[in-house]
């Protein structure tokens, strides 16, 4: 990979539809979404954006908007239907077909092997919970692998083990819908030893490219400097970055996150003999970045540990996060937020990226995921999401600023390709490049933050002699 990467990314379940096409298996987020339990914005992913039918013309869209990259992830249930054993091989020609569509064009194929979607004879035999769910990872991955890697250069593991864990035992909103989070611990953590034992696996190969993870990692800040702040930071620094990072870049899991784990009582029967090898065989070539917001901290002055997030971008519904023991969320209220209280700070991407680089010297960082969720608005057969187009211009401009200052970063996506399901949220909370009319059988329709897109990759070609 030499040249840097500026594509949009999407993820199986948010966007494909064909839920029961193809002899695809059925996922935790089909029965999920299916059932009484989605009641916050209840729809499904069965048609989505309809990509599954429809990548070409995604693709040509890319294309024509100068992107030379396109992040999706593979949909486990489609390749492996029953999450074990027999491989479906309409699922391989279907994936096959769309990194042939990619090659075609010019576009680098980046391929995700997990994004929330898990098949749903895994999740009923406890999901990510149960340790075996890293073996079949490791199984499919290794499918993958043989299937597409003699194209496929650039793969990630997992998808976000923090916010997912987070959202499924912490916050609740996700499936298997539980407010504990010392299943939290033990699902992540299995998460991980999956991911290790794919990375393994991927070099064992000796497959050509490089194999990473995609972390949602978050600049950590505060109002304060005092003692008590500074001890928020260092916690919430540990729960939401380096229980990730440091296991996926060091191979290791923190001294400091079970020692604390171990203060609070917790039983961590899951950490077993001959672990530490593994996640030291399974370091990552590289680390995907997710980047929304930051995470500004206080201490946590409840004996209750409390989380949600607000899932309709109503006052009816509020972001709150307070581990007990661990540290608060903090809110700054002169910086501006969209419906869903999500803070516009670009400036947390050239933050984070320093203090990463700081923590893991050397590391190669790609931008996975950075966007922002609108109720957009179709007037006149066009889109005019300035507000987009100034989020998204000052990502790329701190990003670039913090890899001119030596952060080795390769790539940068916006999420999303084109408008999809927003887990819970529905698909009232936009953020693709193109518009989706629902009502209108799908149709795609750039946005001004495509064509802006597309001007700033054409500037950077100039800039690079390209
Ligand atoms: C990221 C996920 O955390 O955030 C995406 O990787 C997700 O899958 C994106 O869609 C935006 O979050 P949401 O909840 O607003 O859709």
């Amino acid at each position: 990979m030499s040249a840097f990467l500026w594509g949009s990314a999407t993820a199986a379940y948010q966007c494909e539809g064909a839920w029961n096409e193809d002899s695809k298996g059925q996922s935790n987020w089909d029965v999920f979404c299916h059932s009484e339990k989605n009641n916050i914005n209840p729809t499904t992913g069965d048609i989505a954006s309809d990509h599954y039918h429809r990548f070409e013309e995604d693709l040509d869209l890319m294309a024509a908007g100068g992107q030379n990259a396109y992040r999706f992830s593979i949909a486990w249930t489609r390749i492996i239907p029953n999450g074990t054993g027999v491989v479906n091989p309409e699922g391989i020609a279907h994936y096959n077909a769309v990194i042939d569509a990619c090659l075609a064009r010019d576009i680098e194929p980046v391929v995700t092997l997990y994004h929330y979607d898990l098949p749903e004879s895994l999740f009923i035999a406890g999901g990510w919970e149960n340790r075996q769910t890293s073996d079949a990872f490791c199984a499919y991955a290794k499918v993958c692998f043989n299937a597409f890697g003699d194209r496929v250069r650039t793969w990630f593991t997992v998808n976000e083990p923090n916010y997912d864990t987070l959202c499924c035992y912490g916050i609740g909103n996700y499936p298997p819908n539980v407010k504990d989070l010392s299943r939290r611990w033990r699902a992540m953590y299995h998460m991980l030893l999956a991911s290790a034992k794919a990375v393994a696996a991927f070099h064992e190969g000796a497959y050509q490219g490089m194999i990473g993870l995609v972390s949602d990692s978050y600049a950590i800040e505060a109002h304060s400097d005092t003692p008590d702040y500074q001890e928020a930071k260092r916690l919430a620094d540990l729960f939401y970055n380096r229980s990730v990072n440091d296991a996926a870049v060091l191979g290791q899991l923190p001294t400091e996150l079970i020692d604390k784990l171990h203060s609070e009582g917790q039983i961590l029967d899951y950490l077993l003999p001959g672990d530490q090898e593994i996640l030291a065989a399974g370091k990552v070539d590289m680390l995907g970045i997710n980047a929304y917001d930051r995470m500004l901290v206080k201490p946590c002055t409840t004996s209750q540990t409390s989380l949600s997030t607000n899932n309709t971008g109503t006052a009816d519904s509020s972001n709150e996060t307070n581990i007990a023991g661990w540290f608060s969320v903090d809110e700054d209220p002169t910086t501006q937020k969209n419906a869903w209280g999500m803070e516009l700070y670009p400036k947390s991407i050239y933050t984070l990226l320093h203090q990463l680089n700081d923590h893991y010297p050397n590391l190669v960082f790609m931008i996975t995921e950075n966007g922002m969720g609108y109720r957009d608005q179709l007037v006149d057969g066009q889109i005019h999401d300035t507000y987009r187009v100034d989020f998204l211009k000052g990502f790329v401009n701190w990003t670039l600023k913090a890899r001119e200052e030596g952060c080795d970063v390769r790539s940068y996506f916006v999420w999303s390709t084109m408008d999809l399901y927003s887990w819970i949220n529905g698909y009232a909370k936009r953020y693709g490049l193109v518009y989706v009319d629902y009502n209108d059988n799908c149709r795609r329709i750039p946005k001004d933050s495509y064509y802006w897109y597309k001007d700033t990759i054409a500037a950077w070609n100039q800039k690079e002699g390209r």
